[in-house]
């Protein structure tokens, strides 16, 4: 039994741990009987694991002992959700093998127990883009947009999330606040209306700190404007600087440019269902 789940980029500007996009890049989870495994080609536990058992564990269900194998593209430490498809990818696994069929609501609880910001996760799970919001509960709701062409440059650098959210002020003006609500209202009637411009993605809660830890973020910015880019922003907590626009990007090489570290260039469209069981 296999799940194919894609890769996200949360934030998408100012909707920081509530706005997250799904993009056509993917991994992939296997189950794997234990006697089948040759130990030596295997990581001990990984993230996918601890997710399928952590399954069993929350739903107080008899625990089915296998192994997860990881494959697939999703960069690690990119701000690509690289750890929110194993997450899912576990999930997913351990509620089609048990048959307990839990909703996707469920399924966004249990995983919350493991990553606790839902703005990966989500899109992960049910593609699109995904507006997240708690309050009693966990609610999220996929928004339907224009067709969109997404620009990831990665870095060969990575950021540590924990150190990005360390960064992170505990408190903000109100000022900045009332800044970040208005931006984010400006995204997603932007988005619906398939009329993208760059102060859509202004921010004044994470990308202002966050950029520091970006070497050579104004460049990639430029970069991406002068080649068809609406709007340019941190992909979750970076390293991968995102770029979206309804249109075509221009086609260039990157290499052409004078950077200093190693940057590929991924052009993704939005991933649209989100993550897929695949029966053998
Ligand atoms: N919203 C999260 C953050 C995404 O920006 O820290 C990364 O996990």
């Amino acid at each position: 039994m296999k799940v194919k789940v894609p890769a996200t980029s949360a934030n998408l500007g100012p909707g920081f741990d509530c706005i997250g996009i799904a993009l056509n890049l993917y991994n992939e989870f296997e189950l794997i009987d234990r006697n089948n495994i040759n130990e030596k080609n295997f990581e001990k536990e990984n993230l996918a694991d601890k997710a399928y058992k952590h399954f069993f564990e929350k739903t107080k269900t008899t625990f089915i002992d296998k192994k997860v194998k990881i494959s697939g593209d999703v960069p690690i430490s990119r701000g690509l959700g690289s750890s929110a498809t194993c997450i899912i990818g576990g999930i997913l696994l351990a509620n089609e093998i048990s048959n307990l069929n839990l909703s996707d609501e469920k399924l966004i609880d249990i995983a919350l127990d493991l990553e606790n910001h839902p703005d990966n996760l989500t899109p992960a799970l049910i593609g699109g883009i995904v507006l997240n919001v708690k309050d009693e509960k966990n609610k999220f709701i996929k928004i339907k947009s224009k067709s969109l062409n997404f620009l990831a440059f990665i870095p060969d650098f990575l950021t540590s999330t924990e150190k990005a959210r360390e960064i992170l002020p505990k408190n903000y003006s109100r000022e900045d606040v009332v800044y970040n609500i208005s931006h984010a209202m400006l995204f997603i009637n932007s988005i619906k209306d398939g009329n993208i411009t760059k102060n859509c993605f202004y921010d004044k809660i994470h990308q202002p700190y966050r950029k520091n830890l970006i070497d050579e973020y104004e460049k990639i910015e430029k970069i991406a404007f002068d080649n068809g880019a609406k709007g340019v922003f941190i992909s979750g907590s970076g390293s991968t600087i995102g770029a979206i626009s309804d249109e075509n990007f221009k086609e260039f090489d990157i290499k052409k440019y004078n950077l200093k570290n190693k940057w590929k260039v991924l052009n993704l469209k939005i991933e649209n269902n989100g993550a897929k069981i695949i029966k053998d």
